[in-house]
């Protein structure tokens, strides 16, 4: 039971274990419609039909309701049917063709920027309301490119799909991110949505809130007592932020991914609330205004860039470059599918970020995620600083006994893949000599026995039930561009990026270092990184 760090014990879970079933209190009472516009693109197809089609399962969608999916493709209801179960078949074994789910699919083509649309939409919408006695209840989930989100919202105030707030049925509507290209899009696209719905109705999803262990990083500060008093400047001396995939621009991405680039696609959403989640305060209650309110405290005590040498000192930009895998040749990112063949678009972004406030005065919070890289591994590490005397040292004493050092001791919380909390700290091994080992206690979700549900159930659950928790509110998208502005404007400054500079599947750029050369660790090694070889 070693693994590439140190020994590992695991944790056991007794209690807790549950049955899986629906928890009735949580089920979406009120009947209602949900329209996906984007209907036959990716994301509906691998992520949101399935999240509908487990959310029925599991019991959890209201008694009554339909799912109308939008899209441009002329198509009948049994072909989109037929064509959901296919792509369903792919990733799920045992679909279920009988459930529920399939019989209240129906599909209504249009096009996002034509009012006519909308009103044969709502025509369509009316008489499914009739047909299965539902009450005019709407979830619209916007899963199409960003350029359609304000045309779509003001297509559905034109056809009278936008209830008032006030009125007993609701209308909530998911925007897909990225909401804004940089600061000023993100606010002038606020200012038109906001000018249609009110804040209550709008949910802006960002996928990594609705992770289980996303969620649960809030349950483990604050709902123990012995590791919440260690986080702050006394104790900790750095925490590392990793979302590292090994994905490529499979599909269709380059032509977005190139318009984009690390920073807005994953940095300025799931990175910056997952700093949020790790560094905030104690909500005064687990509700959203609180939630979000300790959220945008922590975004604005993070300190934006000021200059363009600031952030050419904190910020490390890299771009995969072609290698191979098992004797295949892969493609670097300049050859990619979409992608301009001079990009300067980074696909790896490594930062150190400052949080001027009382608790994390001068401790640096360290940011990387890329494309290509060695590890699929999403994970938060709390480097601990070593105990004030180095009793253990590496050195030979007159009597014979040998010290080896004490590592400082690492909290680590895995988002993905080995979804689990690892705590690391020296111990003596067996024998006659005073010798330090490296052991780490694990905890692995899976110990519960019981299935997480995927992002995308929870959040859709969340939209229907009217629980914004995990959504983000205007003022923290502003907060969270406000930071990433700074970068941006210091790289326009700043000498382009002389790309590509890292082979895929290694660690990224090696200039990364600089970012934790004061560091007694330095960065964790991605190939070091889950717990591949724990006996289970
Ligand atoms: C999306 C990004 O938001 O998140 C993608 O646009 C990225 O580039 C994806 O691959 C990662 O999500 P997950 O859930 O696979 O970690």
């Amino acid at each position: 039971m070693e693994s590439h760090d140190g020994m590992h014990a695991s944790v056991r879970i007794s209690g807790g274990q549950g049955s899986g079933k629906a928890d009735n209190s949580f089920r979406a009472k009120d009947p209602l419609t949900v329209v996906i516009f984007g209907a036959s693109g990716d994301l509906s197809k691998r992520k949101l039909i399935p999240a509908l089609y487990h959310l029925e399962q599991t019991g959890y969608l209201p008694e009554r309701y339909a799912v109308v999916g939008f899209s441009r493709t002329e198509m009948t209801d049994e072909a989109y049917r037929e064509r959901m179960l296919d792509e369903m078949r792919q990733d799920f074994a045992d679909v279920d063709a009988g459930s529920p789910l399939f019989g209240a699919l129906h599909y209504q083509p249009g096009n996002n920027t034509d009012v006519e649309s909308f009103h044969r939409l709502k025509a369509r919408l009316d008489a499914l309301d009739a047909e299965r006695d539902l009450p005019g209840n709407r979830l619209f989930y916007l899963s199409v490119a960003p350029e359609f989100f304000t045309p779509i919202i003001h297509n559905l105030n034109a056809a009278g799909l936008i209830r008032n707030p006030e009125e007993p049925q609701w209308s909530h509507v998911i925007i897909e991110k990225p909401f804004g290209h940089d600061l000023r899009s993100a606010r002038e696209m606020n200012e038109e949505v906001t000018g249609i719905l009110d804040e209550s109705q709008i949910y802006r999803i960002d996928h990594y809130l609705g992770k289980e262990t996303v969620q649960n990083i809030l349950s483990f500060r604050f709902g123990n007592a012995i590791f919440e008093p260690l986080f702050n400047q006394k104790y900790v001396e750095n925490v590392q932020i990793t979302v590292a995939e090994t994905l490529g621009m499979e599909g269709r991405r380059g032509a977005f991914y190139d318009n984009a680039g690390a920073l807005r696609d994953i940095v300025q959403n799931h990175m910056l609330q997952l700093l949020c989640l790790i560094a905030m305060e104690p909500p005064a209650a687990v509700e959203p205004v609180s939630i979000r309110d300790e959220k945008v405290k922590l975004l604005r005590a993070l300190v934006p860039y000021g200059s363009p040498e600031e952030v050419r000192e904190s910020t490390v930009r890299g771009q995969y470059g072609f290698g191979e895998l098992r004797g295949d040749v892969v493609k670097g990112y300049r050859q990619e599918d979409g992608v301009d063949a001079m990009s300067t678009t980074e696909t790896y972004v490594a930062l150190r970020a400052k949080i001027d406030n009382w608790r994390w005065a001068g401790i640096p919070f360290v940011l990387r995620t890329g494309k290509r890289l060695r590890n699929r591994v999403s994970e938060i590490a709390v480097q601990f600083r070593h105990p004030p005397l180095r009793l253990f040292r590496q050195q030979a004493v007159p009597d014979g006994h040998a010290m080896a050092a004490a590592s400082a001791n690492v909290l680590i919380l895995r988002i993905q893949p080995q979804e689990g909390i690892s705590l690391s700290f020296a111990c003596k091994r067996p024998g006659m000599q005073i010798n330090l080992a490296k052991v780490n206690m694990d905890f692995m979700y899976e110990a519960f026995e019981q299935r997480s549900p995927e992002a995308y159930e929870r959040l859709l659950l969340d939209a229907m039930r009217g629980d914004a928790s995990l959504f983000t509110r205007s003022d923290e998208v502003d907060y969270a561009w406000r930071f990433t502005d700074s970068i941006l404007s210091g790289w326009q400054e700043l000498p382009a990026p002389r790309f590509p500079n890292y082979y895929p599947f290694t660690d990224g750029p090696d200039e990364a270092d600089r970012l934790l050369l004061d560091s007694s660790t330095g960065w964790r090694q991605l190939s070091q990184m889950g717990i591949a070889e724990v006996g289970r």
